[in-house]
């Protein structure tokens, strides 16, 4: 493995990342139910305005939908238990990682999260994911800096590589110690646009060939690199993706799509790609700033 990072279109040419060619399906998901979601403070620009707006009841529905949804593609739901104050831990992309590494075995690597109120997750993701089976590494005491899990970590299937978003959210040193921990590649794309704060935001890797993007997410250098990197992009509509995050697609087999609902133009291209959409409503959870692949963080065994 390079200890550089792929940066650029070119570098992508001179070293393409290896294929692996046998990867550990996604078998499940890890949701939090949202007894406590709430939004009371502003952490990024979707929560604006949002403070104190969280219709609780409505906010259970739809991730009911959520868990319904998950379960109609044959994944099974795992749960992950809900704390008082620990408003956010519904968006359980962030304090972990599971992943294939370099061989395609699954492991998990637990986040650090960049609000301090946020952080007792990470305890709590370990717990949940050791009980399923998964093993669970830190990131190591010297390295510095926050890295909050797959938000901004998304692993290129079929190839030993991970996608590692950039800005206010995760570190640089983190994602290279978390690509040297697994044997993966690490390609980084920078994140200006602070409505697409997380990579999760703006890029979904729907095979080893495809994926779909937000291209206003990124800088010229990133949109190059992607240009080179996939054979086929599908581009989420700019209203949508700043809307309803509509960007924020989960394709956990290759074939289905599940994403925010509101979204008809970037579900009608995907539609067109040949894949099956899954519309789920997130409306209250919008207010904080996530939707669908926000709220799961996968499992594979
Ligand atoms: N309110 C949460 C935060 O700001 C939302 C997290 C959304 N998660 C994601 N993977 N994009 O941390």
């Amino acid at each position: 493995m390079n200890a550089d990072p792929i940066t650029t279109a070119q570098q992508w040419n001179d070293r393409p990342p290896r294929p692996v060619p046998l990867e550990a399906p996604v078998t499940g998901a890890l949701l939090c139910p949202p007894d406590y979601f709430d939004v009371i403070d502003v952490r990024n620009a979707h929560m604006e305005g949002q403070i104190g707006t969280i219709d609780q009841e409505l906010a259970w529905n739809q991730w009911l939908g959520l868990a319904d949804a998950i379960e109609s593609v044959g994944l099974s739901v795992h749960l992950l238990e809900s704390h008082e104050q620990l408003v956010d831990a519904v968006f359980t992309a962030n304090p972990s990682l599971v992943i294939n590494d370099g061989e395609g075995i699954p492991r998990a690597i637990i986040g650090r999260m960049s609000h301090s109120n946020r952080r007792p997750e990470s305890s709590l993701h370990r717990q949940a994911l050791e009980k399923i089976g998964l093993p669970c590494q830190e990131i190591a005491d010297q390295v510095e800096g926050c890295w909050e899990g797959n938000g901004d970590t998304l692993r290129h299937p079929g190839r030993a590589l991970i996608w590692c978003g950039v800005g206010s959210r995760s570190d640089i040193d983190c994602h290279l110690e978390v690509g040297r921990m697994l044997d993966l590649e690490v390609a980084v794309l920078q994140l200006p646009d602070p409505d697409f704060y997380h990579l999760d935001t703006a890029l979904t890797l729907l095979d080893e060939k495809r994926a779909a993007y937000v291209p206003t997410a990124f800088d010229e250098t990133g949109r190059a690199l992607l240009e080179t990197a996939f054979d086929r992009l599908i581009e989420v509509d700019d209203q949508e993706a700043r809307d309803v995050l509509a960007g924020n697609l989960w394709c956990p087999d290759g074939k289905h799509v599940l994403m925010s609902a509101g979204a008809p133009v970037t579900q009608s291209r995907l539609n067109s790609e040949g894949f099956q959409v899954v519309e789920i409503e997130t409306g209250e959870f919008l207010k904080s700033g996530g939707s669908v692949f926000c709220m799961r963080q996968e499992i594979r065994a």
